[in-house]
């Protein structure tokens, strides 16, 4: 962990009454250095907020927007809960895993794409849909959903 992010960390101490209410900010400041948080940062952040270092890794491994290991430079993840199904998206996903050379939870060799999938994004009126990290593509089809992950840099 930098310094620059233990010191962001210990500010957000001030905003909750008890040390571990900052827990999950502090994760998302320390998964923000370089895209996950591995044991070495997990252990620094039990010594910071003084709690077992299973405690940290607990909440790393319950939320999916923590990675523990290396992702690729984009986060492409297809919505796979029932709207999204029922228009497509598993044939989608399929047809993307294919296209990239990757199964679901995988990334690239070049390290570009991280592909996956997740539960419901809330956008089940423009079914079938996919997030691209933090944006979302919503009604497509197969061939569109490929152009948007070849134009991933
Ligand atoms: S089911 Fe896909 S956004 Fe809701």
């Amino acid at each position: 962990m930098t310094p620059e992010t233990r010191k962001k960390i210990e500010t957000l101490f001030e905003r909750y009454p008890r040390k571990r209410g900052a827990l999950l900010p502090a994760i998302y400041l320390t998964q923000a250095e370089k895209g996950y948080v591995d044991r070495e940062a997990a252990q620094d952040l039990a010594e910071l907020f003084e709690i077992p270092p299973v405690a940290v890794w607990e909440v790393l491994s319950f939320y999916n927007m923590f990675y523990t290991e290396p992702q690729g430079r984009h986060h492409v993840y297809v919505c796979t809960n029932l709207s999204c199904s029922l228009r497509g998206a598993r044939t989608m996903l399929k047809s993307l895993e294919a296209h990239l050379g990757v199964k679901a939870g995988q990334t690239t060799s070049d390290g570009r794409v991280t592909l996956g999938h997740e539960e419901c994004l809330g956008s089940c009126g423009t079914a079938p849909m996919l997030r691209v990290n933090s944006d979302y593509h919503e009604n497509l089809d197969t061939d569109e959903a490929k152009r948007i992950v070849d134009s991933l840099e």
